[in-house]
């Protein structure tokens, strides 16, 4: 088992990392002093495969969790889940010390989350991440909220969890699908801020493809996640230590989110996240090399490298006209210039506030 230690102002909390760290769980919560009632809170397809394990930990652990299922989806992660949510945990008999599990992925994390951070205005939090994206990313760095229909992430806190767990072996359910879209993350970590991770996947991925298909490939990967998780959350712990409050370097995190954001947003969201987030990653590299700031064979190798994960690489053909008005819709916009973040080199990348609409609109055309 490994552990990272995540400082932040008011203190610090532990990510475990490592397989069969789910049904640990109870004897953890028990060392840092719980005991009594908590709850578990789920969904229907997680919960159906991992919530037995986590609540006979906890039982064993002397303590008396609730098990509690909310609806699953993006379309759910909305502040009338969070108000059905709370007088199940009065009638749970959750007091001030009792802590909330969140058993899930991004979505149910952020949603619990913010449940657990309004609720007796605090009680103690514990994120179960279980997609590859929550592992790598949502359940990393404090940030917890739900949607408006006006926007995702409208209404939220900041809320520190008591600690992080994070069971490879839970991924062995999560669709195909969704595993690859998680990977567009890894990569993405390994661009920021990783040269280590970056090329441990490319080396990864190469000695796969030798072997077989693309197909063949990812399930090589994903049948070791371990090989790749602990460098990718690190690279997330690093950058959320440095600006816990998202005032500044936090931004990075964004890379390919301007673009990715844009492309599913026109795509009326049935794109998935890790594939807008694969193709506004080459789109930001593209867009830097043009910009003179990257070289062109570094873009290569982040287009080679998403491919070779199964993932697409090349923009969407949108009329750039309409990727820059959906990219201007971005809640990241600042003023009236947009912000993109841009690689330098891999591992490498700064914030750049002033690009000009004819430079996104030329990388956008490029294989036109
Ligand atoms: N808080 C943050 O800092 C942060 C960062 C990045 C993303 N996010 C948020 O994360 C959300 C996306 O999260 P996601 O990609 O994890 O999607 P998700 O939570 O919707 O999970 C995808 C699907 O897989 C199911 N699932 C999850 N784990 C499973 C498992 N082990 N086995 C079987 N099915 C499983 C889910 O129930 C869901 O149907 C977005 O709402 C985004 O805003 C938050
Ligand atoms: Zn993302």
């Amino acid at each position: 088992m490994q552990t990272i230690t995540v400082t932040h102002p008011s203190g610090s909390y532990p990510i475990f990392l490592g397989e069969g760290a789910l049904a640990q769980t109870g004897p953890r919560l028990a060392e840092l002093g719980y005991q009594g009632r908590c709850a578990v809170v789920t969904n229907q397809p997680v919960g159906r495969h991992h919530a037995e394990p986590l609540l006979a930990s906890l039982r064993a652990a002397g303590l008396e969790p609730a098990c509690l299922t909310i609806p699953d989806g993006e379309q759910n992660k909305t502040l009338t889940t969070v108000a059905d949510l709370y007088p199940q945990l009065v009638e749970a008999k959750l007091d001030r010390r009792s802590p909330i599990i969140a058993l899930g992925g991004g979505v149910l994390g952020d949603t619990v989350g913010f449940a657990a951070a309004t609720y007796l205005r605090g009680v103690p939090f514990v994120q179960i991440p279980t997609t590859l994206l929550a592992m790598v990313d949502a359940s990393v760095g404090g940030k917890v909220g739900v949607d408006l229909p006006q926007g995702k992430n409208l209404v939220g806190a900041f809320k520190q969890p008591e600690m992080v767990v994070i069971d490879p072996a839970v991924l062995s359910t999560l669709p195909p699908a969704e595993l690859r879209a998680g990977m567009a993350e890894v990569v993405k970590h390994g661009v920021i801020d990783s040269p280590a991770l970056f090329e441990a996947l490319e080396e990864r991925s190469r000695g796969a493809e030798e072997q077989g298909s693309r197909g063949e490939i990812f399930s090589s990967f994903i049948l070791h996640p371990s090989s790749f998780l602990y460098e990718a959350i690190s690279v997330k712990v690093r950058i959320v230590q440095e600006d816990p409050f998202e005032q500044g370097r936090r931004a990075v995190l964004n890379l390919g989110h301007t673009f990715g954001h844009a492309f599913e947003r026109l795509a009326n969201f049935e794109l998935r996240h890790g594939e807008g987030v694969a193709m506004g990653t080459v789109c930001a590299a593209r867009l830097a090399t043009r910009l003179g700031l990257c070289s062109a064979e570094t873009t290569q190798r982040i287009v080679n490298l998403l491919d070779r994960l199964g993932l697409p690489t090349e923009p969407p053909s949108y009329p750039p006209a309409e990727v820059w008005a959906a990219m201007g819709a971005d809640k990241k916009r600042q003023g009236n210039t947009l912000r993109f973040i841009l690689p330098r080199a891999i591992g490498q990348v700064d914030i750049f506030d002033n690009v000009a609409r004819e430079d996104v609109a030329a990388i956008l055309t490029f294989n036109v």
